[in-house]
C-alpha cells in the first residue's frame, strides 16, 4: 500500500480543518446564496463533503484523483443515507469537466495550493455562475515579517504563499469580490489534524523500523509538527469566501 496513503487513510481529515471551521464558512456562504449545487475539489475521504451534506440540501459533486479516498468517501455516505446527494468523481483538479449548469458554490480545503491560487481561482471561475461563491481554505502568511526557519519551509513546502491582504488582492484582480476571510484557530491544526496524525505515527513506526522511507516520512511530518507548536502564530490557514462578479 502506498505509505502516505496508509498515514492519512486513517485520519477523518488530511489537512487543518473543523466541522466548526467548515460551517463557519457555509454561514458565510449563505449571506450570498443558498448552495444547491456544490462541486468539491481535493475532497480526500470527505471530512468537508459529510458536514456540507448534513447541513444543506444541496447536491455535491466530491473531485480527487486518489480513488482509495473516494471509496471511503461513499462508505460514510452511504453509513449516513446520503448517497443520493453526494456524487464522487475520479479525475483532476486540473482537468476539471465542465458541468451542464455552471455551479452554486466551489468548495475546496486545503487543496487550491495544488492548483496555484492564481491559476485555480481562474479555471475555478469558469465552473461558477454568475454571483457563485467560492469558498476555500489556504495556508498564509499572518505576518509581515516571518521568522527564517517557517519561511525556508514554506519555500519548499509552497513557494506561492501569500498574506491575506495579498491574497485579497489577487482574487479582485481575478474576477471576485471578497465576502468573508478568517483564521481556522490553531485548534484546528494541533486538535483536528496534528494530534490524528501523531497517533498514526506512533501505531505505524514499530512496523516501519527498518523503511528508510516510511521514518524520513515520519521525520519531515514531525518536523511540520514542531515548526507550526513554534512559529503557528506567523501562519495558518485562512478560510476565504468569494463571490463572482
Ligand atoms: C491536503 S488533502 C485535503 C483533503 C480534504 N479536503 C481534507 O481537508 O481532508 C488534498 C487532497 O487533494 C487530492 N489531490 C491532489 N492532487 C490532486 C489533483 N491533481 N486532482 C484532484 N485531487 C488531487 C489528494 O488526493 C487529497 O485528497
Amino acid at each position: 500500500m502506498n505509505l502516505f496513503f496508509e498515514v492519512f487513510s486513517e485520519m477523518d481529515r488530511l489537512a487543518p480543518g473543523s466541522e466548526a471551521s467548515t460551517l463557519n464558512a457555509l454561514q458565510s456562504v449563505r449571506e450570498i446564496l443558498e448552495p444547491m449545487d456544490i462541486f468539491e475539489i481535493g475532497c480526500g475521504s470527505g471530512a468537508q463533503t459529510m458536514v456540507l451534506a448534513k447541513n444543506t440540501r444541496a447536491n455535491i459533486t466530491a473531485l480527487d484523483n486518489h480513488a482509495p479516498y473516494l471509496r471511503i468517501l461513499e462508505n460514510k455516505a452511504l453509513d449516513a443515507g446520503l448517497s443520493e446527494r453526494i456524487q464522487t468523481l475520479e479525475g483532476s483538479m486540473f482537468e476539471p469537466s465542465c458541468p451542464l449548469d455552471p455551479y452554486d458554490v466551489i468548495w475546496a480545503e486545503g487543496c487550491l495550493y495544488i492548483m496555484g491560487f492564481e491559476k485555480g481561482l481562474l479555471q475555478l471561475r469558469e465552473l461558477l455562475r454568475e454571483g457563485g461563491v467560492i469558498a476555500f481554505s489556504e495556508a498564509s502568511w499572518l505576518i509581515d515579517s516571518p521568522s527564517s526557519e517557517p519561511l525556508a519551509f514554506w519555500k519548499q513546502a509552497y513557494p506561492g504563499m501569500c498574506g491575506i491582504e495579498e491574497n485579497c488582492r489577487k482574487a479582485e484582480s481575478l474576477g471576485y469580490k471578497v465576502h468573508d476571510h478568517f483564521v481556522l484557530p490553531s485548534s484546528d491544526w494541533e486538535d483536528e489534524y496534528y494530534a490524528q496524525l501523531k497517533d498514526r505515527i506512533k501505531t505505524m513506526r514499530p512496523r516501519f523500523v527498518r523503511n528508510r522511507k516510511a521514518n524520513q516520512l515520519f521525520l519531515s511530518l514531525e518536523a511540520e509538527m514542531k515548526l507550526y507548536q513554534r512559529y503557528g502564530c506567523e501562519y495558518g490557514y485562512v478560510f476565504y469566501i468569494l463571490q463572482k462578479v
